[in-house]
C-alpha cells in the first residue's frame, strides 16, 4: 500500500492527548459500522472500493477507448461541488499541472458557476473541436450544470446532428430519479450511476470521477486498488494504529481545546491545487453546522509564502496548518553548474541539488519558522507520489477522517441543509414552477 505518514511533533499536541480519545473514537466507529449514527444512510462511500464492480470499470474503459479511437479531442465535464471538484482534483493530482502526451484527452469543466463570461468563452473554445459531454449531477436538478448542459447539448446537436450527438453524451446521475435521469432515458444516452448512499462530496471514486479519469488516461483500476488498501488500513477502530482517525482527533482538539478557528491545508505541489479545493468542500459541507466547525482554508507553498506567509508568521493566531509533502515527485531536475564566468545569477552554490530537494529544504525551513518562531501548530502528512493509488488512498484517508471528526463535533457529516437556502431564494425570484 502507498503509505501516508502523519507526524504530530510540531502540532503542540502529544500522542497521549490524542490517544485519550481512544474509547470515544472506538464507540463512534463501532456505531458507524452498525449504521447506528446520524446520517447512516449516506455511509456508502466506506465500502465503495470493495463494492466497485470490475465490469463497470471495464465499461468505462471501453467507452473511453472508443472516444479516443473516434478522435474526440475534448471532454466537456459538466458539474458542480461534489460533481466537479474531485474530478478536477484527481486529474491534476496524477498528471500534474501541465500534462503532455500522457493525457489522452483534454478536459474542460463547465457548469461549476453561473459566470456568463466563462460559459461563453468555453462554448467558443469547443466550437471547432470534436467534443463529447459528460454531464454529472446526482440530484439531476442543480441549476448551474443544467443550464450549461442545455447550451452545450444544443451546440453538439447542431454540429453533428441529434442522432450522432447522443453517442457523445454521457450522463452520470441517480439510478432511479431526477430530471437528468428522465432526460437521459428519453434521449437514449449512455448512463453511469451514482449510488444512493454516496453523497456528492464523497463520490469521486464512483463513475463521477472514474469515467472522466478513464477518458484522460488514468488507470482507474489502480486507483480503486489503492483506495481499497487504504480503506482496510484506515478502518481500524483502534486509534493507536489509525492515522486517519488520529488526524480527526488532532484537528478536533486544536479547534475545541486550543480554540483555533481555522485549519489551513498546505501543499508544496502545484498539482494539488484542486485537491485542496476538494478537501475544503469535504470538510466545510460536512462539518459546518449548528454554529460549529473549523473553517477549512488552503494554500500552495512556496507560492503563497510570498502572499500569505507574513500573516501566518506574525499575524493574528487564528490558524493551524496541515501540510502535505510528496516523497517522490513526478519529475525532478538538477541545478546545473555553470562556468565561473557564467555564474552571473550566483546560483552555483545550488549546483548538483535537485529542485525537489530545494522544495523539501523550503518545507523544513518553513516548518521551523511557522511552528517554532510563529507558534503556529503544524501537522505533517507525507505521501508517496503522484500515482493513482496514492490519490485513492488519500481520498479514503480524508473521508474516514471527516466522518469521525464530524461525529466528534456531534453533527451529521452527511447532509448540507445550509446549501439549500440560497437555492430556494434564487428559485423564488426566478419563479421556478414547483
Ligand atoms: O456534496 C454535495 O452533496 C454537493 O456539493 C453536491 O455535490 C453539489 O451540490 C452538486 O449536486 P448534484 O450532483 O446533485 O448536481
Amino acid at each position: 500500500m502507498k503509505e501516508i505518514n502523519i507526524n504530530f511533533d510540531r502540532s503542540e499536541l502529544n500522542l497521549k492527548e490524542i490517544l485519550s480519545y481512544s474509547d470515544k473514537v472506538k464507540n463512534i466507529h463501532d456505531k458507524m459500522e452498525k449504521f447506528e449514527t446520524e446520517g447512516s444512510s449516506f455511509l456508502g462511500w466506506k465500502d465503495l472500493p470493495n463494492n466497485i464492480n470490475n465490469k463497470e470499470l471495464d465499461r468505462m474503459e471501453a467507452i473511453a477507448k472508443k472516444l479516443h479511437k473516434d478522435g474526440v479531442e475534448t471532454l466537456v465535464v459538466i458539474g458542480i461541488g461534489g460533481s466537479y471538484l474531485g474530478v478536477r482534483a484527481g486529474i491534476d493530482f496524477v498528471l500534474g499541472e501541465l500534462p503532455g502526451d500522457e493525457q489522452k484527452m483534454e478536459i474542460i469543466f463547465v457548469g461549476e458557476s453561473l459566470s456568463s463570461t466563462a460559459l461563453v468563452q468555453k462554448l467558443r473554445y469547443v466550437e471547432n473541436k470534436k467534443f463529447a459531454i459528460n454531464v454529472i449531477s446526482k440530484s439531476g436538478t442543480t441549476l448551474e450544470p443544467a443550464i450549461a448542459f442545455r447550451l452545450f447539448k444544443k451546440m453538439l446537436e447542431d454540429k453533428v446532428g441529434v442522432n450522432n450527438a447522443k453517442d457523445y453524451i454521457f450522463a452520470t446521475t441517480d439510478a432511479s430519479k431526477g430530471v437528468l435521469l428522465d432526460l437521459a432515458m428519453q434521449k437514449g444516452y449512455e448512463r453511469f450511476i451514482i449510488p444512493d448512499d454516496v453523497g456528492g462530496r464523497f463520490s469521486v471514486l464512483t463513475p463521477v470521477g472514474l469515467f472522466p479519469f478513464a477518458c484522460v488516461g488514468l488507470n482507474i483500476k489502480k486507483m480503486v486498488a489503492g483506495a481499497k488498501l487504504a480503506n482496510d488500513a484506515y478502518s481500524s477502530n483502534n486509534l493507536g494504529i489509525n492515522p486517519a482517525y488520529q488526524y480527526a482527533v488532532a484537528r478536533y482538539l486544536l479547534h475545541t481545546q486550543r480554540k483555533y478557528p481555522v485549519e489551513m491545508l498546505v501543499s508544496y505541489e502545484n498539482a494539488h491545487k484542486y485537491f485542496l479545493e476538494w478537501w475544503k468542500q469535504l470538510f466545510a459541507e460536512s462539518e459546518g453546522k449548528n454554529g460549529k466547525a473549523l473553517l477549512p482554508h488552503s494554500a500552495l507553498f512556496t507560492t503563497d509564502l510570498h502572499s500569505l506567509g507574513q500573516i501566518i508568521q506574525e499575524g493574528s493566531k487564528v490558524l493551524f496548518e496541515t501540510v502535505i509533502t510528496v516523497k517522490k515527485p513526478k519529475y525532478d531536475i538538477k541545478i546545473m553548474e555553470l562556468a565561473q564566468d557564467e555564474d552571473l545569477d550566483k546560483l552555483n552554490y545550488l549546483a548538483g541539488k535537485t529542485v525537489h530537494e530545494i522544495n523539501n529544504i523550503a518545507f523544513e525551513a518553513t516548518l521551523d519558522a511557522h511552528s517554532l518562531v510563529g507558534r503556529v501548530p503544524n501537522i505533517h502528512i507525507q505521501i508517496e507520489d503522484y500515482s493513482e493509488e496514492t490519490f485513492g488512498s488519500l481520498v479514503m484517508f480524508f473521508e474516514r477522517a471527516v466522518a469521525i471528526s464530524g461525529y466528534l463535533l456531534e453533527i451529521n457529516p452527511f447532509n448540507q441543509p445550509g446549501v439549500e437556502v440560497y437555492k430556494s431564494n434564487m428559485f423564488k425570484t426566478l419563479k421556478k414552477p414547483m
